[in-house]
């Protein structure tokens, strides 16, 4: 089981992820209060394809591989997230994410994360954003 605890540095690092630039202070500090600091070792599976998934997850450090049936898919590093397609449409994980070295995280669970910012539409749009072009790299289709 990963070490679960309370994150130190949690605002500093969240105020640092662009994903979160347009969230005021006080917005921050609520998340960084509410979300958990876990700890994986090398390899572990931090989120496993297929498992009904509940959970946003962003790399505080390290590294995380992005596989789904064994093939590469990405590599994720500090600031970059991922976790959000199961919280977005409620179905299982569309892919392993395995630890590449030591990896931290911030977990939000999501009631956290839409009491965050489901009312923020330009996080949402970017999360959107993402998530799509993720989803084009995954299937391999052009877009135009
Ligand atoms: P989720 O499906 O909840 O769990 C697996 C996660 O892997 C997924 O959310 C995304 O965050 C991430 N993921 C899936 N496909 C890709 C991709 N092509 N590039 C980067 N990350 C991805």
């Amino acid at each position: 089981m990963p070490d679960v605890s309370t994150p130190m540095d949690a605002q500093s690092l969240l105020r640092s992820v662009p994903l979160f630039s347009g969230l005021s202070k006080s917005q921050i500090r609520t998340m960084a209060t509410t979300a958990k600091e876990r700890s994986y070792r090398d390899n572990d599976l931090i989120v496993r394809q297929g498992e009904k998934g509940i959970g946003f997850y962003l790399i505080l450090d390290g590294r995380a591989r992005v596989e789904k049936a064994g093939q590469k898919l990405s590599e994720l590093g500090p600031g970059q997230f991922f976790g959000e397609m199961a919280l977005l449409d409620e179905q299982p994980r569309t892919a392993d994410v395995k630890a590449q070295g030591p990896v931290k995280c911030l977990v939000l669970s999501p009631w956290e994360f839409w009491a965050a910012v489901g009312n923020e539409p330009e996080v949402l749009r970017t999360l959107l954003k993402e998530t799509v072009r993720r989803m084009r790299s995954s299937s391999g289709a052009l877009s135009d």
